[in-house]
């Protein structure tokens, strides 16, 4: 389980702002932290995770009882296509050679998880839906960016922080026109 860290924080703190986010998908629900605070501004909040136990976990702990949905699948593959208005995610980005830690390792270059994650929100995000994540410098950030702007995908920097050997960035995106 991953326990709420800055990253995790950054995506909070950004998300901040927006008073109304429609259906929101969170990619990777982890411990449920972003969606504890962020499901109250959402008309519905559905979380999914690789790891079948976090989303036990949550569900057993959801004290609050949130009205959130869980979903066990691999980045988001299950759902249909354009079906929601916002998507988050804080993926695991640190560059590995092999995915051991499916918490925190991205992939060879670290932005490999990061794009299977991309692949499918931009299938499944509604014509004017943004999607906001999380990206590291540890790992291979033009090839992201460079994804995106193949897809059509406008992103912007919303949040830096410095954070011991790495930046960690919010991105927010949308499609063009
Ligand atoms: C860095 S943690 C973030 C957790 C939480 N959202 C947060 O911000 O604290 C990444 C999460 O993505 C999940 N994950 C990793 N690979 C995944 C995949 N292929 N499909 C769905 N979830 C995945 C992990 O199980 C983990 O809960």
């Amino acid at each position: 389980m991953y326990l709420p860290a800055e990253d995790t924080f950054l995506l909070i703190r950004g998300l901040d702002s927006y008073n109304n986010l429609g259906k929101v998908l969170e990619i990777g629900l982890g411990s449920g932290k972003v969606a504890e605070l962020i499901n109250e501004r959402s008309e519905f909040y559905v979380g999914c995770d690789i790891n079948f136990n976090v989303l036990k976990e949550f569900k057993t702990k959801n004290v609050f009882n949130l009205k959130i949905d869980l979903v066990c699948c691999d980045s988001a593959s299950c759902f249909r296509s354009l079906s929601f208005d916002t998507i988050i995610f804080n993926p695991p980005y640190l560059p590995s050679e092999s995915i051991e830690d499916i918490t925190i390792d991205g992939g060879y270059e670290g932005c490999e998880v990061t794009i299977a994650f991309l692949k499918n929100s931009f299938r499944l995000l509604k014509v004017n839906g943004l999607i906001f994540f999380i990206a590291s410098t540890l790992s291979n950030l033009s090839k992201i960016t460079s994804f995106l702007k193949e897809n059509n995908f406008s992103y912007e920097e919303i949040l830096r922080e410095k954070f011991l050997f790495e930046h960690i960035i919010l991105y927010k995106c949308m499609k063009l026109a």
